[in-house]
């Protein structure tokens, strides 16, 4: 296998996205908007299936219920939740080039870091975006674009319970979008300024938070591992010291992946108190305490929540993905996604154009259609045709050749191990059912 340099990767992975349709910048003809991307064809497939595979762990269990709450709320919800007051970041302006920094990213904080001019002093910066409702732009009619979809979940705690009479402990979950307006967005799609979150926020009497912390932190990197397929020895926990912990968190702690950028957060796992509810209700001045009927009182629950974005996780899995390796050929560049993730489930090929293989391609590209995300190529020598299913990680390739109307077989070409087997027709729905649910 050949050796990539960390930096060499993320401009490989960067250039491999756009070239396959996964991931665009955004308004590129226009010169592109900073960090704002689009996704493509591939981008999109692999977007939902992981947003599924959160979604079917988080909510086919008895004790997690789904809500998708609206993106703008009121614009108390912010007051409330902290949001306002703390959710800043030291900005720090460079008096020579005019380049922005986050004032914790950079050492020396008298001299800019790219030119050695001089720096002005810091001064927090709200990474909420503002907006206005209604046709008049003044105080009153101010909103924001949720910085986390979080909140959406703590206003709707006692509609969630009351309707689907959850008793405590229970949780949560919601997928949808959160906007912050970095100061340093980068990293390609790691941090952006229109994200998507999966959250999960779990309820619990008091006395059990400790526990439910610790159950939920196993989960969650068993998930990335077991679930998603990432590499074990590129998952760690990192626990926040008190000049890292969020406004609302009394502990945390984040999953980090091993990024060619260094070892980064990929998912956090909090244990926000009873802080949320305690604020909501005093600035709604509505009850949102738990009635428990065991016990005959009314309980304020502390919340242990996951959080997770799927951009994020994204290029989680293309990192994690991304091989290149000698082969016969020379080189060739495979993302090992795992079957699960993966955009394509299978390629089928007939291997020329006539003596009716294209017509048994298309049937067992039909049948396969309504259960599996299929590619079709008939297109170039064999050879490069699986070369290009190497690089968008489709797992599994279906040759029919001139045996196979002899004979109702075809072969089946592993990705990773290139290796090829015969199989029935008949075989290949269970054969694809079983190496994606391994
Ligand atoms: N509700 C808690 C919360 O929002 P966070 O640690 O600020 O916690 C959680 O964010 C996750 O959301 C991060 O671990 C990351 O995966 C994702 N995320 C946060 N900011 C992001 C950004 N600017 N771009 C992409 N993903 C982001």
């Amino acid at each position: 296998m050949s050796k990539i340099k960390p930096v060499d990767l993320m401009s490989e992975l960067v250039s491999l996205c756009k070239r396959k349709g996964f991931i665009f910048q955004s308004s590129e003809i226009y010169g592109g908007i900073n960090s704002c991307y689009d996704f493509g064809p591939l981008g999109v497939a692999l977007k939902n299936n992981i947003k599924k595979l959160w979604w079917e762990t988080m909510t086919f269990r008895s004790d997690i219920e789904g809500i998708d709450a609206s993106i703008i709320m009121h614009p108390r919800v912010w007051e409330a939740s902290g949001h306002v007051e703390n959710f800043t970041d030291p900005l720090i302006d460079c008096k020579k080039c005019k380049k922005r920094f986050r004032e914790d990213n950079i050492e020396d904080k008298k001299q800019c870091p790219e030119c050695g001019g001089e720096l002005t002093e810091a001064r927090n910066f709200n990474l909420m975006f503002k907006t206005f409702i209604g046709p008049v732009e003044d105080k009153a009619s101010i909103a924001y674009l949720r910085p986390e979809t979080a909140q959406g979940i703590y206003v709707n705690f006692l509609n969630v319970q009351g309707s689907c009479r959850q008793k405590l402990p229970f949780g949560i979950a919601q997928i949808g979008k959160a906007f912050r307006n970095e100061i340093t967005p980068g990293n390609f799609i790691f941090r952006t300024r229109e994200f998507e979150q999966m959250e999960m926020q779990y309820f619990v009497y008091p006395e059990q938070a400790d526990e439910k912390f610790e159950y939920w932190k196993e989960q969650r990197i068993k998930w990335h591992r077991d679930v998603l397929g990432l590499n074990g020895e590129s998952l760690r926990f990192h626990q926040h010291g008190a000049n890292e912990l969020a406004h609302y968190a009394k502990d945390a702690f984040d999953i980090e992946f091993k990024y060619p950028f260094g070892w980064q957060e990929i998912e956090g796992i909090h244990n926000r108190t009873d802080y949320d509810l305690k604020q909501h209700m005093e600035y709604s001045k509505k009850d949102l305490k738990f009635f428990d009927e065991g016990k005959k009182e009314r309980i304020t629950p502390y919340i242990i929540e996951t959080s997770v974005g799927v951009e994020r996780t994204l290029l989680t899995i293309l990192v994690n993905a991304f091989t290149k390796e000698d082969d016969k050929n020379g080189e060739r560049i495979v993302l090992k996604l795992h079957p699960r993730v993966a955009p394509y489930k299978a390629a089928i090929f007939p291997l020329v154009k006539k003596d009716g293989m294209p017509e048994i391609a298309r049937k067992i590209e039909d049948d396969l259609r309504s259960e599996f995300h299929i590619f079709f190529d008939m297109s170039g020598s064999i050879g490069r045709r699986y070369r290009r299913q190497d690089e968008i990680g489709t797992p599994f390739c279906f040759t029919v050749d001139g045996e196979t109307s002899k004979d109702e077989t075809v072969t089946i070409r592993d990705r990773d191990t290139m290796e090829q087997k015969r199989i029935n027709i008949s075989d290949i729905r269970e054969t694809l059912r079983k190496r994606i649910a391994l």
